[in-house]
């Protein structure tokens, strides 16, 4: 399983985080990494830690204040980006853009939608993976994979039909190993979540329980 942890803005220290969820990783078979502010990318990448951007814009070299471009973001050290999360909504053709522009930086990339049927959209874009995410369970505690079961269910099948070799992750609620098994458990090949570990009184301590039980 793929656990990707985004930090948001929430006010955690981005590279204790990310140093736990480097020692978690080494200390297990599941593949983890950790999505930081773009002003926190280098000093978290420089942990070793899996890094990844939240967002890239669908831009190239030039006059674009206040983007994020794809090069920059590899140079700071990402690996991988979000595009167009729940609260970084993005239209389709800047969706498109996008996965383009982070290819062309060599970012893996993990497309967020809010249903099966974007989700199918979101695929024949062509990223690495998909991630489903019903707006209203994110930062609720309450897992997707227990509350919306069927959300996921039919987010995989939506994304297999289109491309049987994108991968598809879910996120909302995530907080326990429990919940990531459940979410493999649907079909799931990944877990996107936040505040389950970024606001935890203790991040190690939570992504010790998160990669337990796999
Ligand atoms: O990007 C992960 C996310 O939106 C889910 O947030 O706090 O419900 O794990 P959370």
């Amino acid at each position: 399983m793929f656990v990707l942890v985004n930090l948001k803005t929430y006010p955690c220290d981005p590279v204790d985080v990310a140093t736990a969820v480097r020692d978690v990783d080494e200390a297990t078979d599941a593949r983890l990494a950790v999505a930081p502010q773009a002003a926190h990318l280098e000093r978290v990448a420089e942990t070793g830690v899996e890094t990844w951007a939240q967002h890239v814009d669908p831009i190239d070299y030039g006059s674009n204040t206040g983007h994020a471009l794809a090069e920059s973001l590899a140079d700071a050290g990402a690996d991988g980006t979000l595009i167009n999360h729940s609260e970084r909504r993005l239209k389709l053709a800047d969706i498109d853009g996008a996965v383009e522009a982070a290819e062309r930086a060599g970012l893996e990339t993990v497309v967020c939608a809010n249903n099966p049927e974007q989700i199918g959209a979101a695929a024949a874009l062509g990223p690495d993976a998909v991630a489903v995410e019903p707006p209203e369970l994110i930062g609720t505690g309450t897992p997707v994979s227990q509350a919306d079961p069927e959300v996921v269910e039919d987010a995989v099948e939506a994304a297999r039909n289109v491309d049987p070799d994108v991968s598809v992750l879910c996120g909302a609620g995530i907080s326990t190993g429990d919940d990531v098994v459940a979410a493999g458990d649907l079909g799931a090949e990944g877990v996107l979540l936040a505040s389950g570990v970024a606001k935890a009184d203790d991040p190690r301590a939570a992504l010790e329980d998160l990669v337990d039980p796999l």
